[in-house]
């Protein structure tokens, strides 16, 4: 599943983020990537040790958690602290998947990448390229959003970021690890949830919305794992 949450971060955050990073050390993304990733990934990110960026990190985690699109359609377990990323002079990431297990930076527990989540920090017209590009069973999707939007899209999906040719994308990027593993699950409850949020604006609570809710719930304790 992809979805698109607009808006995650206020424009007051946009610029607290936006400055740290233009003081920020960059290094080479390819550092923090495996060993067949690392060969097509060409990009620039922050050190995720230093306090300052983490502190960045935790307001993104925080907004995100405070959407409730993304509570509905993540069902989050665990989400890792978000990296942040630039990609500039041609700068791209090739065809790849993300690694199944990724380590929680401040605990090394592993966690499982069931979603990934790219938060953009520059706005469409600050860069040339730079699209996410996510191939999933319906085709190839072309994303490219404005500052402070997200998308998220399952972590089983082949994806690259397309070359920046001029300016400069700067991104947010987590993993989550979902209380529902499987994608299409997931998908089938988010779909049911957004339903009865419209029924219960038209109908509130008729017997018929509560019955659909406890079904929703039913499914929710049958597929989740805590
Ligand atoms: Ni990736």
């Amino acid at each position: 599943m992809m979805l698109h949450i607009p808006q995650v971060l206020t424009s007051a955050q946009l610029r607290e983020i936006r400055q740290h990073l233009q003081q920020a050390t960059w290094q080479n993304g390819a550092l923090s990537a495996g060993q067949q990733a690392a060969q097509r990934k060409h990009n620039l990110q922050l050190d995720s040790r230093s306090p300052a960026t983490q502190q960045l990190a935790e307001v993104v985690r925080a907004a995100l958690m405070q959407q409730p699109l993304f509570i509905s359609a993540v069902l989050p377990k665990q989400v890792l602290m978000p990296s942040f990323n630039c990609y500039q002079e041609g700068g791209q990431y090739g065809n790849h998947v993300d690694a199944a297990i990724q380590y929680d930076a401040l605990t090394r527990l592993p966690v499982r990448t069931d979603v990934s989540t790219t938060v953009f920090l520059s706005e469409p017209e600050e860069y040339e390229g730079g699209e996410l590009i996510i191939e999933d069973t319906y085709g190839c999707h072309e994303v490219k959003l404005a500052a402070g939007d997200a998308v998220i899209y399952s972590a089983t999906s082949l994806h690259r970021v397309e070359p920046v040719t001029q300016g400069q994308r700067l991104a947010a990027f987590l993993w989550t690890q979902s209380m529902v593993r499987d994608d299409w699950q997931r998908h089938m409850l988010f779909n049911l949830d957004m339903t009865i949020l419209r029924l219960r604006q038209q109908l509130q609570d008729s017997p018929e919305v509560i019955a659909l809710t406890s079904h929703y719930h039913n499914l929710l304790r049958q597929w989740t794992e805590l």
